[in-house]
């Protein structure tokens, strides 16, 4: 079960973004790059929102379809709650059939937050729980994949902590298969089981967390500041 990219190619008129780009998601997955690298137009490609110029992606061994994109939940890096729907109606918007009810307050434990809030309105909540409630929202309707762009930034370092706790506890009850784009190694390093790095439209570095702290590519090497690892080997 997986989200394979093969030879995906992009530009916008003469700017290159994406060139030759082969990974697979198959488990949790970080892509990391600077801004501008092409990490969220990735994500686009997905989703559907930007199209496919050049090469595929395939998604559990089928070319990916509208159909089986509705296995992918994308998570912003904005709450974009609703603000004139209170919280239960914010996470059960995506639910078409079965008991809402019951769903939405299983959500909410998924997400750690307290059933108390469903008659909360999104303003009455830290943006932390509002990233939480975002995160139910998304998973309501059972992804298999769920696609985050940037959950961390703009959080401090402890919110941050959580919301990648919480990104994990979430892939691991849910059964969701996760590729997050993110700017923060720290959460990369912890949680991922698989890091990729994208600079210069192609795919710079690739491995788990170990393999990444040792390696020598310049922009993973700026990225890592303090959580370098010293090594003689090369490994890239
Ligand atoms: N729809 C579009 N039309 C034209 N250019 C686009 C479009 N979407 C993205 N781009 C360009 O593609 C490049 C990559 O954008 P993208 O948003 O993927 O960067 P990013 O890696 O997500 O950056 P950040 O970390 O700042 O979010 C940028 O130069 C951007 O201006
Ligand atoms: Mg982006």
């Amino acid at each position: 079960m997986s989200i394979i990219f093969s030879g995906i190619s992009t530009a916008f008129g003469t700017k290159q973004v994406l060139k030759d780009i082969n990974f697979e998601v198959s488990t949790m997955t970080f892509l990391l790059g600077k801004s501008g690298a092409g990490k969220s137009v990735t994500l686009k490609h997905i989703m559907g929102q930007i199209p496919i110029q050049q090469g595929s992606i395939t998604l559990d061994g089928s070319i990916l379809s509208p159909q089986s994109r509705s296995l992918c939940g994308m998570v912003f890096q904005q709450p974009a709650l609703f603000d004139s729907m209170n919280i239960f109606d914010n996470i059960a918007f995506g639910l078409k059939t079965g008991n809402k009810k019951e769903r939405v307050l299983e959500l909410l434990h998924h997400v750690d937050l307290d059933p108390s809030i469903v008659t909360k309105m999104p303003h009455d909540l830290s943006y932390g729980m509002q990233k939480r409630v975002s995160i139910a929202r998304t998973l309501a309707p059972n992804p298999r994949y769920l696609l985050f762009d940037e959950p961390t930034t703009g959080l401090d370092p402890l919110a941050t902590r959580l919301i990648s706790d919480l990104i994990m506890h979430v892939a691991n009850t849910c059964h969701v298969t996760c590729l997050v784009v993110s700017h923060d190694i720290g959460s990369a390093l912890r949680i991922a089981n698989h890091i990729l790095f994208l600079d210069d439209c192609r795919i710079v570095a690739s491995g788990d967390p170990k393999t990444i702290q040792l390696s020598t590519n310049p922009l993973v090497q700026a990225f890592l500041g303090r959580h370098a690892v010293c090594s003689d080997s090369f490994v890239n």
